[in-house]
């Protein structure tokens, strides 16, 4: 054991990737939300919303005072929607500090055991054993297991916690990865039970993404444009384009994914109806709207510019 966490760190400091923002902070709150942040996203994506909701929302007190619209207006394009709002509201329960123990943190919203472990462990350097899917994956092979997360904290180097569990997040991520996972450049290659087999430890992706085709209208009047709150499930509290009769001659579309849905986009230049809120076009870098709209207002075909969009 303790030569393979050996092998592990040396190959963490040399491999490691130390300079994402959130490694080199000590800031619990920034830690955080780099962590609801990283939930079903990936770390290119996330750079640069984690600066400007920084900038915004420097500490976790600012963001306990910030209206959930701007909020939900930093998080525009990220989606997952409900993680902005439970960020938000554990701000408001927490005020100035969030708790350090693990059963305290998992009574906040949104924060299940990964995200309070991985609190726990990168912002208080507790003896946690943190479990992604980069890591699960990692102790499935190096265990030969199915049930990595058992395994987890009987391994965990208790003498370097932190280090210890973003070592194997990066492994899994740049070395152990899903398919071709590159066993001659792995520093755990001689403890491996699973280097024979490394796909059987593999979780398939999820089934095929069901096809879906949405309607919707597309309307400026006066430098404003037609937008709707939607409190449905998809984009609850977000401003949306509102629905339109599906018509024969859709000025454009474009592809959207969302979560499992592989959704056919037609836009048509229809009046919507009520009930309508309208935007000021130079208004919108401000203003909650989901993907779709971000999508639609970039679309090169309609050369509509929107030049403060981030
Ligand atoms: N560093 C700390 N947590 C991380 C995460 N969830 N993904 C990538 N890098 C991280």
């Amino acid at each position: 054991m303790e030569k393979a966490h050996l092998s592990l760190l040396e190959w963490f400091a040399k491999e490691g990737r130390h300079d994402l923002p959130w490694r080199t902070t000590t800031d619990p709150y920034r830690i955080y939300l780099s962590e609801v942040m990283l939930q079903q996203t990936q770390v290119e994506r996330v750079v640069g919303y984690y600066e400007r909701f920084l900038k915004r929302f420097p500490t976790l007190s600012s963001l306990a005072h910030a209206d959930l619209d701007e909020v939900l207006a930093l998080w525009s394009g990220l989606g997952y929607y409900k993680r902005a709002r439970n960020l938000h509201a554990t701000a408001r329960i927490c005020g100035l500090k969030l708790p350090k123990e693990y059963h305290a943190l998992r009574k906040l919203p949104g924060i299940g055991e990964y995200t309070a472990s991985a609190i726990c462990s990168f912002a208080y350097h507790q003896p946690i054993a943190v479990v992604d899917t980069n890591i699960s994956r990692v102790l499935g092979r190096l265990f030969a297991t199915h049930t990595p997360k058992k395994v987890a904290q009987e391994f965990l180097n208790t003498s370097h916690p932190k280090k210890h569990n973003l070592a194997l997040m990066d492994l899994g991520a740049l070395v152990c990865k899903p398919s071709d996972p590159k066993c001659d450049r792995c520093p755990l290659h001689a403890f491996c039970q699973g280097k024979e087999d490394p796909a059987s430890y593999t979780k398939r992706s999820s089934q095929k993404r069901q096809k879906k085709e949405l309607h919707l209208a597309l309307w400026i009047e006066d430098g404003q444009i037609a937008l709707r709150r939607s409190g449905q499930r998809l984009y609850q509290g977000l401003l949306s384009l509102p629905p339109a009769d599906p018509a024969p001659n859709p000025i454009a579309s474009f592809r959207h994914s969302y979560t499992k849905y592989d959704i056919t986009i037609y836009l048509h230049r229809q009046r919507p109806q009520s009930p309508i809120e309208w935007i000021r076009l130079d208004q919108l870098h401000q203003a909650p709207i989901n993907a779709i709209v971000r999508k639609a207002l970039t679309l090169p075909k309609l050369s509509i510019s929107f030049a403060n969009l981030p």
